[in-house]
Order: C-alpha cells, then sequence, then structure tokens
C-alpha cells in the first residue's frame, strides 16, 4: 500500500534546511513511500553530490530567481516575498503536471519556513505535513511571539514558558532578542504558526527524550510527531543501506584533504571548528578565534567558507600548517565521527547540535544568530554536552575565552569528564529514538500509516 503513495518533500532552499528533510525522504522511502525532493531551479543547479540518492526523485519550482538564487535578490524581503508569490504558481503547476503525467501527489511535507505551501496543498485537496526545522525549546517560543503570548520587544530579563528552562533574555532566538533586526525572516518564523492548525499533521526534526517537557506541552495544542534526529542512518541505527550522506551539498567538501590530515592525529586531540553555511563572522572574531586555536593544546580543523577567508589574519593558514588545517567545506558527519576528534567548537546551527548530539561529541558553543543562542543554552544547561564561549561588552568572544573553553572540554577534568558522559549518553538515546521501536521510529511508522490510509 504505501509504494502507491507519493510525497512532496519541500524545504526551505538553504543547507541547514535541505539537509533534514532531505534525510527524513530518505527514511520515509525506506518505508515505502514514493518520495520528491522539490527545491529551486537555482538550487538544483548547484548541487553537488558525492552519493547521489536513488530512493528518492528530484524537481524544481522557480523562487523567481532561477540565475542566482538568494544573492540574486536585492534584500531578504524581495527574495522572501517573490518566493511566496513565484514559489506558490510554481508548486501548483507542479503539482498538477505530475498528477497530468499519472504520478499524483497523495501528500505535501512542506517545511514551516514556507507555510504558502500548506495553502496551495488545500486548494489543490492534498493532505499536508508541516516539517518544523528547528527545536521545539526554538518553536514554542515562536509559537508564543506568534500569538502575542510572548510581547516583542521583550521587556525584563528573564523569561518562563511551559516546558522550558528559565531563560535570559540573550538566550532567546535572534530575532526575538534583537527585535527588528531582519523583519523579514522575523516575518518568516512567525508565520510558521499562522495557518498550522489547518495542517494535517505536524512534524519535527527532535526526538521525545531530547525535549519531553516542551513537546509534552506542544501536543496538547496539535497531534505532534517528533521523528529526529535526521541524520544518515549510517551514523545512527545503520538499519538503511548506503544511508552515509545526506545525498546534497550546495558546497565542494575537501573530503580526502581532511581525512588524510585526521588521520594522521591522535586520538580525540582534534578540535573540529565550524559556524555552518550562512553565518558571517566579523573581522575582530575570526582573529580571537584564531589566536584562541593557537593557544591551545590541540590540533584544528576549522571550515572557512571562501567569502570568510579575507577575514582570517595575515599569513595565518601558512603559519599554523603544523597545527591545523583550513578547508573552505568538509564532509562534516565524517569528521565528527572521526577518532581524532575530540571537540566541536559550533555555531548551534541546529543540524550541528544534533550531528553532534548523535555522534556522541562535545561542544565549545559559539552562537551568532536566529535560533543558536537557544540550541547553545541547551547545549550547556539542559544536556550537558558542552560549554558557552561567552561574549563580552563589545560582543566578541576573546581568545583567552576560547582557549580556556577548548581546554575545558578536551583536556578532561571534572567537567570535561561530565560533558564526555553526557555526549555518550545523548548519542545512545538519539540511536535508541532512530531505531526499531525507538521513539521517533513508532512515531514515523504511524505517520506512514496514516498518509497511506
Ligand atoms: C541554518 C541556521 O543558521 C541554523 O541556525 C538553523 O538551525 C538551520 O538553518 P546553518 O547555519 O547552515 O543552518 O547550520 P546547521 O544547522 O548546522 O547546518 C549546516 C549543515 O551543513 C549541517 O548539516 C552540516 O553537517 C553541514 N556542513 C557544515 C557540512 O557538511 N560541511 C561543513 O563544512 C559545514
Amino acid at each position: 500500500m504505501a509504494n502507491g503513495t507519493h510525497v512532496l518533500v519541500l524545504p526551505f532552499p538553504g543547507q541547514g534546511h535541505i539537509n533534514p528533510m532531505l534525510q527524513f525522504a530518505s527514511r520515509l522511502a525506506s518505508k515505502g513511500l514514493k518520495t520528491t525532493l522539490v527545491t529551486t531551479v537555482f538550487i538544483f543547479k548547484s548541487i553537488y553530490s558525492d552519493h547521489p540518492i536513488a530512493s528518492t526523485s528530484f524537481r524544481t519550482i522557480s523562487d523567481g530567481f532561477d540565475e542566482g538564487g538568494f544573492a540574486q535578490a536585492k534584500s531578504p524581503d524581495i527574495y522572501l516575498s517573490t518566493f511566496k508569490s513565484v514559489g506558490s504558481q510554481s508548486l501548483a503547476s507542479l503539482i498538477k503536471e505530475l498528477g497530468d503525467s499519472g504520478i499524483p501527489v497523495h501528500a505535501v511535507i512542506y517545511d514551516g519556513f514556507m507555510a504558502w505551501a500548506l495553502d496551495i496543498a488545500k486548494q489543490l485537496g492534498i493532505r499536508a505535513a508541516v516539517f518544523l526545522t528547528q527545536s521545539c525549546a526554538v518553536n514554542s517560543i515562536h509559537y508564543h511571539v506568534s500569538r502575542g503570548l510572548l510581547k516583542v520587544p521583550v521587556e525584563g530579563s528573564r523569561i518562563w514558558l511551559p516546558g522550558l528552562p528559565e531563560l535570559k533574555i540573550w538566550e532567546l532566538p535572534s530575532l526575538i532578542y534583537h527585535h527588528g533586526s531582519y523583519p523579514a525572516w522575523f516575518d518568516t518564523i512567525v508565520n510558521q504558526f499562522s495557518n498550522i492548525n489547518e495542517a494535517d499533521w505536524v512534524l519535527v526534526n527532535s526526538f521525545y527524550e531530547l525535549e519531553k517537557e516542551v513537546v509534552d506541552w506542544m501536543s496538547k495544542i496539535w497531534k505532534l510527531g517528533t521523528i529526529g534526529p535526521t541524520i544518515p542512518s549510517m551514523y545512527l541505527d545503520r538499519r538503511l543501506k548506503h544511508n552515509e550522506d545526506y545525498g546534497l551539498q550546495l558546497l565542494h567538501p575537501n573530503t580526502s584533504a581532511c581525512m588524510r590530515w585526521l588521520n594522521t592525529k591522535p586520538n580525540g586531540s582534534v578540535v573540529y571548528v565550524s559556524f555552518g553555511s550562512l553565518a558571517e563572522v566579523g573581522v575582530e572574531q575570526m582573529a580571537e578565534i584564531a589566536w584562541g586555536l593557537i593557544g591551545t593544546n590541540a590540533y584544528f580543523l576549522w571550515v572557512v567558507r571562501e567569502p570568510e577567508e579575507p577575514k582570517l589574519p595575515d599569513n595565518f593558514k601558512h603559519m599554523t600548517r603544523e597545527k591545523g588545517l583550513i578547508v573552505r567545506w568538509c564532509p562534516q558527519l565524517e569528521v565528527l565521527k572521526h577518532g581524532s576528534v575530540g571537540c566541536f567548537v559550533s555555531h548551534c546551527g541546529y543540524n550541528s547540535v544534533l550531528e553532534a548530539l548523535g555522534l556522541g561529541v562535545p561542544m565549545v558553543a559559539m552562537p551568532q544568530w536566529a535560533d543558536q543562542a537557544t540550541n547553545a543554552k541547551h547545549v550547556e544547561d539542559v544536556w550537558g554536552v558542552g560549554v558557552r564561549a561567552l561574549v563580552d561588552e563589545k560582543g566578541i568572544v576573546r581568545r583567552e575565552t576560547i582557549k580556556q573553553c577548548i581546554n575545558e572540554v578536551i583536556m578532561g577534568g571534572k567537567r570535561g569528564n561530565e560533558i564526555k558522559k553526557n555526549s555518550i549518553k545523548w548519542k545512545n538515546l538519539a540511536i535508541k529514538a532512530a531505531d526499531h521501536g525507538g521513539s521517533s521510529d513508532k512515531n514515523i511508522d504511524e505517520f506512514v500509516a496514516k498518509i497511506t490510509s
């Protein structure tokens, strides 16, 4: 029965959204659904793949910027509003075209950042599931703002929300804490909840054990399914053959150089540093990271994307060639899995956090924007799998702080050992959730059963 059911999976066009949704598509395909990932024309042209995925088909829609994508638009506001208007029409045409060619769409799984996709699905009489790509904690905060239950700008220094730890206001997502910083993105995150009550399912990339209290609270509002962590199966439950990669990269990873270099390093001796696919780190901050890394006893593998390279201190690459390797992009999962890596200095993008957690790698958290400060709070205070490197009054994390945090995590000591112990605990819980009969596996089975009935 499942074999005849066809779902479209629509991530927002960015690496941090495509990875989890494509991985979820692979999971659904393994349970017998026919899955088609829909991305934009521009993203499709930019794809690089080491391990093309056979289980999911690809189709495109237009975001109105087929030649350059997000970078082609003059502002986030123009991009997001054009994507909504052009994307809506393009999606409706694609669904009709698929129907006409004998591969009708039975359900749409859309990224919450594209709430308009739900309207299209409903207009065409198709069932729809929203896929929330951020943690339940972050979704709950955004939900409270969307309903006016948490007023912005936020007043006071702390807030209390159901199922969440007490939060200092700087631990809120940046679009809430720095209200007005990016109005178009603020509208996008709040809009996720504008029509959510019409969605047939609400799926979240989390797992029950990770966020029990807030999941219980949110489950009172919607029929919520935690289906994560959406990490390729070979790193978790190992049940999906050949699923060792998300399957789609927008940047070309320097795999052989990274793995060759890591292979020469002792166990647990390398700090892996990455700020994901989007963050733009300031020149001063970049220098502090650089000098902080030099100050530790550890080796480092640092991902500095091409546009960020000019911000490195002069001659840094050459000067540190014995101690470090700097690459433009790496195979992050393979790197985290490597025995030589003992610590991950991360911006705490949600995928990076789930990957570190799922692979048992302790973290130093250096959040930059969006959901990252809230993720970092959980990394340190709730899950106990890392430490936060705190900013000074200028908003910069200084080299001494970076050095201390890395040493604390990588060299052991009471706190470091506790963090390592917790990292292993969460790794095992993540594997259990994804494995046969685990909390996420059961939710996925339930979803598949309903969608095919
Ligand atoms: C964005 C937001 O910034 C983040 O806060 C939000 O939670 C998700 O969307 P991004 O900043 O790119 O994502 O970070 P992250 O969520 O960590 O996703 C990055 C992905 O790229 C990860 O899956 C990671 O494995 C991958 N990656 C990163 C690589 O494959 N190679 C690299 O060198 C760096």
